[in-house]
């Protein structure tokens, strides 16, 4: 039987809505994460509406963004809009149970059964807490900052988190700025090693296994270069340091396979990244072949409004999308209009379809079109949060993260029967300040002060603790107690330091030096006489001249999280020599930043004996500690440097081996670090910049032959053209222990 056309519409009709009503029967949509997606994801695309198209391109925040009326009506809106199609992402949600029901919202109610996907700040773990970035960059240790973003990658992984935003891989040369503990440091070589090996980490071979989330490299770009190390403050600089110093981190996690993108809040030579047509997408898409997606920071594109770069909501939008951002974090510009400048024509419907691809495309590698709730169920994320093999692994990589500053007559390692021990300042059994910041789900019941782990290592001593002042105060009333306590004791340690908020996004300083009342206390308990061993906790490089000068023994531990104590303890007593070198250079006084150990030379390079120099009158203008510094129990001895050919063509390899020598009484380790000058460019170079490390693990006595070898290609830098390139001429390569290495070879680079 032939129907009229408009019966035939009617049933049509009638069958859609049917189906609209009988929601709970469908089926997700299904997508291998292995065969004919970029098919399979137009034929998604074909069949929806523009409303679900820029539904994709929503991410807003579950449980944080309570407001005046509450988290339940917060969560409860969420929940219509993820039914009518109107979100692609939620992220601060947690737990198997509740991204479960979402989910099941999502790929059960709504009309286009598409997956959301949840994303998370898992910055330094989840339930186990591991060091800040900063520390474990200070490990100079792939395999620490891989095996902690795979072990927080399980965990967020079991609690139904599909999506971290990490690695933050900013270069930050200002030691004011917060941020600085969120990333690996100053320099663009250990900063792409650490960014490479944490997208390894988080994402595993395959984004599909359960146990992995895709990453978030952020923020893109140059954030930490903020003027007076401001947060969100402008940022001011060439495009060939820009592309030299800066963007080498975003690339390497590129490489490593990071899916997406993050968008940064700053401005870059007058255009905010977030609708930075040349960052999105001239060099992320067109120059280094990005296929993933790119989210705005939380309410990053609004923000083109106070910038001065849209004038309202549409051409924030406008700018944005087409710029090349695809994911709009909870500004609601994309949600309020994109459908009208569609129909304006500012926005084309090709550029819609091209970011639901590209986020589609994540979800689909991450398996969600097979299976929506990725391998997560309640038993799964029982069983796997706070593991003890994890909370094992996170003491591990805190004891890696530690920085031996200053070991004055080999005072540590302390004996377990060390007599009376007094423990002393705010941070020594501080539970939630060990954290540091962006500590996320962490519990911080479950962390380990650094009284216990005191206590533990040495039962054979009397320990005696007693807090003797705030982090951040004036007063002074603990310090009488605190001073007893000295008086008492054998040997004191000192915990101080900054809490875990003192860095961190919005957390800027102005003062680098020990807050609070820390430093009269400290110079109090030194009076007593009594041998007093400094652990500092920070989130960033800090000034600390006066304890340089007058303490016997200075530990630099950061924020080292969950397993705190032990690690302190495991190094105090011996258990475990110090291995890490800093990965930022500290300041004599909070004056003169930004300084770090790849500054160029100027027409009249410092020279504190000389007065028209480029220096302070009142500080000498070399650092506290240099870039690479750090000892351990026994001392080491560089000799023989030899540069294997010294006339290179840019298709060979340079090669350096030096004699390493471990000239004390105990086993260590030595990273081994090479620094390469171009001498003379056509543009002006660094003094000095690291383009190898390799550490060595030698025996009292024991001596090695080290050779590091580097393409020579290695050694291009941008120049006026904009093009990367090796110049001809002569170079100086360094080999040492930090960025003041002094043994030095010199190599040419031949035209042909
Ligand atoms: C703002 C921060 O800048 C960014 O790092 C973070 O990922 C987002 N908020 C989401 O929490």
């Amino acid at each position: 039987m032939k129907l009229a056309r408009p019966v035939f519409l009617l049933l049509l009709a009638a069958l859609i809505v049917l189906q609209g009503t009988n929601a709970q029967k469908r089926t997700p949509v299904r997508i291998s994460p292995r065969s004919g997606t970029e098919h399979a994801i137009d034929s998604i695309i074909a069949g929806l509406t523009l409303q679900e198209k820029i539904g994709q391109l929503v991410q807003y925040s579950g449980g944080f963004s309570t407001g005046p009326t509450g988290e339940r009506t917060v969560m409860e809106g969420r929940r219509t809009l993820i039914r009518a199609g109107g979100i692609g992402s939620l992220f601060n949600v947690i737990g198997a149970e509740e991204t479960h029901e979402l989910q099941r919202i999502a790929v059960e109610e709504s009309r286009a059964r598409i997956p959301l996907i949840f994303g998370l700040d898992v910055i330094h773990g989840f339930k186990t807490t591991f060091p800040i970035p900063l520390a474990e960059a200070a490990s100079w240790d792939a395999s620490v900052a891989e095996r902690s973003a795979r072990i927080s990658a399980t965990e967020a992984a079991s609690s139904g988190i599909h999506w971290t935003f990490a690695p933050m891989v900013d270069i930050a040369r200002d030691a004011r700025w917060g941020r600085v503990a969120e990333g690996a440091g100053e320099d663009p070589y250990l900063g792409s090693v650490m960014a490479a090996a944490r997208v390894r980490g988080f994402q595993g071979t395959r984004l599909d296994d359960p146990a992995s989330v895709v990453a978030c490299v952020k923020h893109y770009a140059a954030y930490g270069g903020a003027e007076g190390g401001r947060d969100y403050n402008t940022v001011e600089m060439s495009e060939q340091l820009l592309r030299d110093a800066y963007l080498p981190p975003y690339k390497a996690a590129l490489d490593a396979g990071a899916g997406t993108f993050m968008a940064s809040f700053n401005e870059i030579n007058g255009v905010p990244s977030s609708g930075s047509r040349f960052l999105m997408t001239k060099v992320l898409r067109d120059e280094w072949k990005f296929d993933g997606f790119v989210v705005s920071d939380w309410g990053s594109i609004g923000e083109l409004i106070p910038h001065g770069f849209a004038a309202d909501a549409g051409q924030a939008a406008e700018r944005a999308i087409n710029a090349g951002l695809d994911m709009d974090m909870e500004s609601s510009s994309f949600h309020d209009s994109l459908a009208t400048l569609v129909a304006q024509k500012r926005v084309s419907v090709a550029t819609i379809d091209e970011a639901v691809r590209r986020i589609l495309r994540i979800k689909c590698r991450l398996g969600l079109f097979t299976d929506p709730y990725h391998g997560c169920t309640a038993a799964m994320e029982k069983a796997t949060l706070h593991h003890p093999s994890h909370v094992a692994a996170a003491r591990e990589v805190a004891r890696a993260s530690i920085v031996l500053l200053k070991n004055d007559k080999n005072l540590l390692p302390l004996a377990p029967k060390t007599g009376a021990i007094g423990v002393i300042g705010p941070l020594a059994h501080n539970r939630f300040d060990a954290l540091g910041t962006w500590a996320g789900p962490a519990d911080s019941n479950l962390t380990v002060t650094v009284l216990e782990g005191i206590q533990e290592a040495a039962a054979g001593s009397m320990v005696m603790y007693t807090r003797g002042c705030g982090i951040d105060d004036q007063d002074t009333s603990g310090f009488q107690a605190a001073l007893a306590v000295a008086r008492k004791a054998d040997v004191v340690v000192v915990v101080m330091g900054e809490s875990g908020g003192m860095s961190g996004e919005a957390s800027c300083r102005s003062f680098l030096g020990l807050p609070g009342n820390q430093l009269e206390l400290l110079k109090a308990l030194q009076d007593t006489g009594k041998p007093v061993v400094l652990v500092l906790m920070n989130g960033r490089p800090m000034a600390i001249s006066w304890e340089a000068e007058h303490l016997p023994a200075i530990v630099e531990a950061w924020h080292l999280g969950s397993e705190t104590g032990h690690a302190i303890a495991d190094v105090l007593f011996g258990a475990y020599a110090p291995t890490g070198r800093l990965p930022v250079t500290f300041p004599r006084v909070t004056g003169q930043v930004p300084i770090y150990y790849a500054h160029k030379n100027t027409g009249r390079p410092s020279d504190d004996t000389q007065h028209y120099t480029s220096r302070y009158l009142d500080v000498p203008s070399t650092p506290l500690y240099p870039f690479g510094f750090g000892l351990t129990y026994t001392t080491f001895r560089y000799a023989d440097l030899t540069v294997a050919a010294t006339k290179l063509k840019v298709s060979d390899s340079l090669r350096v081996s030096v004699t390493v020598t471990n000239t004390g009484s105990r086993t260590g380790d030595e990273v081994v670090q090479l620094y390469v000058r171009d001498d003379v460019g056509t543009m002006t170079r660094p003094v000095r910049e690291l383009k190898a490390y390799q550490r060595v693990h030698l025996a009292a006595g024991a001596s090695a032959r080290i050779t590091l070898a580097i393409p020579v290609t290695d050694l291009a830098y941008t120049g006026m053209d904009m093009k990367k390139a090796v110049e001809p001429g002569t170079f100086t390569v360094f080999v040492g222990p930090n960025a003041q290495a002094d043994l030095a070879g010199h190599f040419t680079v031949m035209a042909k």
